[in-house]
């Protein structure tokens, strides 16, 4: 009697011990991917307007550069104002975030936008900045 209840409470303690094991398990693998949950690396495969191009002057340039008070008249919230933009001054825009001295540098009085940002623009730019 006395030793079926002393293995019942030593199966409990294996147990009990398993699940929080498992539970430091886990707890370590999201120290090691604390990203995982972060959109994956930046693609510039497969460029799109109204994806990764619309998500760049949204995120870094809409604050200011949307609506009828958009800094400077240059809006950067819809296709048709972007073009027209484009079609007038050629490369004032990718200077502006290349940040090379040749156009104000953007975003105003901030750092330059993440390498892939600037090079996903790029991309669309050169392949005549189309509606897609
Ligand atoms: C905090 C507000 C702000 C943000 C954010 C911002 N801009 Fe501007 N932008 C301005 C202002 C104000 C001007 C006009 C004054 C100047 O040229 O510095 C301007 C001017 C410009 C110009 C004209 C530069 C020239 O020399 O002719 C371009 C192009 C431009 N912005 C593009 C962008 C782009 C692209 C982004 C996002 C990557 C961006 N801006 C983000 C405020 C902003």
């Amino acid at each position: 009697m006395i030793k079926k209840a002393f293995s019942f409470f030593s199966l409990s303690a294996i147990a009990i011990a398993i699940v929080s094991l498992s539970g430091c398990y886990y707890d370590v693998e999201e120290d090691l991917y604390p990203d995982s949950q972060l959109p994956t690396a930046c693609d510039t495969s497969n460029v799109r307007y109204a994806v990764e191009v619309k998500n760049v002057f949204d995120a870094r340039c809409n604050s200011c550069h949307a609506g009828v008070n958009a800094s400077a008249g240059i809006r950067l919230d819809n296709h048709a104002d972007i073009k027209t933009y484009l079609d007038q001054t050629g490369s004032r825009l990718l200077s502006s975030i290349e940040q090379d001295g040749n156009a104000s540098s953007m975003p105003q009085g901030q750092p330059k936008i993440p390498d892939c940002e600037i090079n996903q623009v790029k991309i669309w730019i050169a392949n005549g900045y189309p509606e897609n």
